[in-house]
């Protein structure tokens, strides 16, 4: 590869790109606006600390890390989320709660690019602070699915995979795991659909005392649970009180994605771990219908994270939809925005017109109305030609007799209409 090719997994954003970007974002955006969000930002370097503490190893491997030139570890942020609880912890005490925050941001991982995954890509973060509730973590997953739903998609396109961490722990506690074995556990189980099972059973054999296949059965059985009524039925046989309480909260957060109508594009599914460490409760992942490509999106409950950073207690919910996978899904369907170059007017002129038609030109981008011009005078059938190519809505034609009255000529583009119009009420009449 030429050294002067854009790094493996990193993209240029040419106009359509940019276009088709954009259309996404403002979606993302209008979304969450509804939902009563509000917008934050980030560093995009970060110490490294923040991520080697609390993210989980599968993330430090992928971290795109570096010494600046002052000798500090620093990284470009993998995640949003260690940054987001610094943010909110440190005026936790100050901010009005539930505090409701999105942010729209580029993220960096040094994974291996593949269908859906790429070394740079953006994400909507959407968290929720301040609320333990599952009403919530169900207000979380509305808001997930209602993104996706802007653009056009269906329960047919897409569904919501349900989990829980806490009854998983529940689980694996009832092997008598000690308590700082259960995030290898969790590994475990979070990547078993990609190990030989042969191995699975060996590796949890190792940390809960022979126990391995028995548990390996288990732990298929309950990727195979997809009603709350399975899930009673099936932890019935493990004595612990905080199972039943916990069921109880699982079924109140459906019973709340129910009362909102949107129970469609919701299945429990306790192959969904999460990768990331910092979970404590549900965690969930967007797929779509097919199985086909890699997530769309994934997030949980991270109670802890805040009051370990070092800040107060404060519960969190919140999560993130990459651009890449829903761009290539968005294409698939044939979702795509009309990309053209969006110009109002377009500014014909003549060399005798040209001072008199550019300070008109002038006027008009004061008042906000998008308006080009050819940058070297040429002949009139020229400039309509660019006009046209600009997808021009108006030609301004300013023709040297008309001028010599003070008018100008607008020239509707679709329908091939004129009208004269006085240059002194060109902007009102266009504004119009
Ligand atoms: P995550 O599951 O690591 O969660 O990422 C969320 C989404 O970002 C994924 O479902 C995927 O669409 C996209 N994504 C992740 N890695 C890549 C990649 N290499 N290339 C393209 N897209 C990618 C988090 O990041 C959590 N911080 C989400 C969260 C927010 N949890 C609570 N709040």
């Amino acid at each position: 590869m030429s050294t002067l090719q854009p790094l493996a997994g990193f993209r240029e954003f040419y106009p359509d790109d940019c276009a088709f970007r954009n259309f996404i974002f403002e979606h993302f955006r209008q979304t969450a606006r509804t939902f009563g969000f509000e917008e934050y930002d980030a560093p995009v370097l970060e110490p490294v600390e923040l991520f080697t503490a609390k993210s989980g190893e599968e993330i430090i491997l992928q971290l795109f890390n570096f010494e600046d030139k002052g000798g500090r570890q620093v990284t470009m942020r993998p995640e949003m989320t260690p940054s987001l609880a610094r943010m909110v912890g440190t005026r936790a005490n100050t901010l009005k709660r539930p505090i409701k925050w999105f942010s729209i941001s580029e993220m960096f991982r040094y994974e291996r690019p593949q269908k859906g995954r790429l070394r740079s890509f953006y994400q909507f973060n959407a968290d929720i602070f301040g609320n333990e509730s599952s009403y919530a973590d169900a207000e979380i997953v509305l808001l997930g699915i209602h993104v996706l739903r802007n653009f056009g998609l269906t329960a047919h396109d897409f569904h919501v995979r349900l989990s829980d961490r806490q009854l998983w722990t529940l689980f694996i506690r009832s092997y008598n795991v000690g308590e700082n074995e259960i995030p290898n556990v969790l590994g475990i189980i979070d990547k078993s659909e990609r190990e030989e099972p042969l191995k699975i059973i060996e590796s949890l054999d190792k940390i809960c005392g022979g126990e391995g296949r028995k548990m390996f059965d288990e732990l298929l059985e309950i990727k195979t649970i997809h009603s709350i009524n399975d899930v009673r039925e099936f932890f019935k046989k493990i004595e612990n009180d905080a199972i039943g309480q916990r069921i109880d909260e699982l079924a109140q957060l459906l019973a709340r994605v129910e009362i909102f109508g949107l129970s469609d594009f919701v299945t429990i599914d306790f192959s969904i771990v999460r990768g990331l460490a910092y979970y404590t409760g549900f965690v969930f992942e967007i797929f779509e219908r097919s199985g086909q490509s890699r997530a769309l999106a994934g997030g949980g409950r991270y109670d802890n994270l805040i009051k370990k950073l070092g800040y107060p207690d404060l519960p969190a919910v919140g999560f993130a939809v990459g651009d890449v996978a829903l761009g290539n899904l968005l294409k698939e369907k044939n979702f795509h925005p009309r990309v053209s170059k969006n110009i109002h007017c377009f500014v014909v002129y003549s060399s005798q017109t040209e001072t008199l038609a550019l300070r008109q030109a002038t006027m008009l981008r004061e008042q906000k109305i998008n308006t080009d011009y050819c940058l070297e005078s040429t002949n009139f059938s020229k400039q309509l030609k660019m006009a046209s190519q600009a997808n021009a809505k108006y030609a301004i034609i300013f023709g040297e007799d008309e001028a010599k009255t003070g008018h100008t000529r607008v020239k509707d583009m679709s329908s091939g209409n004129e009208v004269v119009v006085e240059i002194d009420r060109l902007v009102e009449v266009i504004v119009k």
